[in-house]
């Protein structure tokens, strides 16, 4: 049964609820104090309630005093309500902050492989007294085949499938998308004096359907070397080292004869088998590597054929050269067991991560 308001039990009352108010600091406890003097059933209401048993001369006065203190105790709970919420807030923050969690591992970006492979290639030969140069991708028929003593009517043009573009421009032949850097080697003679010792790093594309050796653009490197007296003996020299840094002291080289119409002689470089020559346990007749033949072919090379010399502007009884074109993801793929040449330009971050 709640109690008759009077003067002296509404301020015991408020006194009592304020004191409680302010020991009271988490949500929870708030909400109880609530409950207990401003809820339905709480003191205050209950003492509301029984206003009208007052003595009618004082029900004024005592009602006023009830109505003031009850918004007095609702303001004060709105204020403890937000104080606790603030320090709940506050202490939230702190703890979201573990400084002692180890950070998130930044995902640095890295050289493509196949950038990384042209580097290397082009180091070895920088180190042997080349120099690099570029050239451009979008090419004039001319430099693709003409100079390099592919004439139109040449069978030959069918080695390399040419993706063509249309041009109103017919300055030097049509304009195709290059299908080997070998045309830097006319563009270079054409300004350049000999000695020439230049590695030609670049893309080129095929009008040919990608497999796992095949893509339809890929990378080559050209190298050309130019000067008097120059021979199939410097060639090999150049070529042994190259593989011997690439592949390890241990190799083994083989030339044999290859048809490109802008060498004369041809010929294909292979490479011992690093897998099954260098290891016990594979053996040639179960290495997939080299096919179980024990060699692997790594480029095209040859000497300058006197024409390309001669179309260049240079004396072919004076000078001769040699030349050779690799393919850098092919060599990436026998370096690191790269079992699909597609995997270079698929962008799977997880094949990239690897290098
Ligand atoms: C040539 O392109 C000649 N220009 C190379 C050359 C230069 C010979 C100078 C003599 C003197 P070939 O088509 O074989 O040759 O290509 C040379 C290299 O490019 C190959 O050994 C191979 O490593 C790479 N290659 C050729 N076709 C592809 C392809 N579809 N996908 C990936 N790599 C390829």
């Amino acid at each position: 049964m709640d109690s008759i308001p009077d003067i002296n039990n509404i301020n015991d009352t408020y006194q009592q609820a304020l004191g409680e108010l302010s020991n009271n600091k988490s949500e929870q406890d708030l909400s109880l104090w609530r409950t207990k003097y401003l809820g339905r059933k709480g003191i205050l209401t209950g003492l509301l309630r029984n206003l009208k048993e007052t003595p009618i001369d004082s029900r004024r006065e005592i009602g006023q005093q009830l109505n003031n203190i009850k918004n007095l105790l609702e303001k004060n709970y709105e204020d403890a309500v937000n104080a606790a919420g603030e320090l709940v807030n506050k202490n939230s923050n702190v703890h979201n902050v573990d400084i002692t969690m180890p950070g998130r591992p930044i995902q640095n970006g890295r050289l493509h492989p196949t950038t990384q492979m042209i580097r290397e290639i082009c180091e070895a030969f920088l180190s042997m007294g080349f120099d690099i140069a570029e050239g451009p991708e979008v090419e004039w028929e001319y430099y693709n085949f003409d100079a390099l003593n592919i004439p139109s009517d040449h069978p030959a043009r069918d080695m390399w499938d040419t993706l063509w573009l249309e041009s109103d421009k017919q300055e030097k032949g049509n304009i195709l998308l290059r299908t080997h850097t070998s045309p830097m080697q006319a563009r270079i003679m054409e300004n350049r004096e000999p000695p020439v010792r230049v590695v030609v790093p670049g893309k080129v594309f095929r009008y040919e359907a990608s497999d796992a050796t095949h893509e339809w653009h890929f990378y080559q490197v050209e190298g050309l070397a130019v000067d008097q007296g120059l021979t199939f003996a410097d060639l090999k020299g150049t070529l042994f080292e190259f593989a011997k840094r690439i592949f390890g002291e241990n190799r083994k080289i083989r030339f044999r004869c290859d048809y490109f119409p802008f060498v004369e002689p041809g010929v294909d470089m292979s490479i011992d088998c690093f897998a099954c020559s260098d290891s016990g346990s594979i053996s040639t007749e179960n290495c997939s590597i080299c096919k179980r033949t024990g060699w692997i072919e790594i480029m095209g090379a040859g000497m300058v054929h006197p024409r390309v010399l001669e179309q260049a502007g240079y004396d072919p009884e004076k000078y001769t050269g040699f030349a050779f074109g690799l393919g850098p993801e092919r060599i990436a793929m026998l370096k690191y067991g790269i079992d699909d040449i597609r995997h270079f330009y698929s962008n799977d971050i997880r094949f990239l991560n690897q290098f």
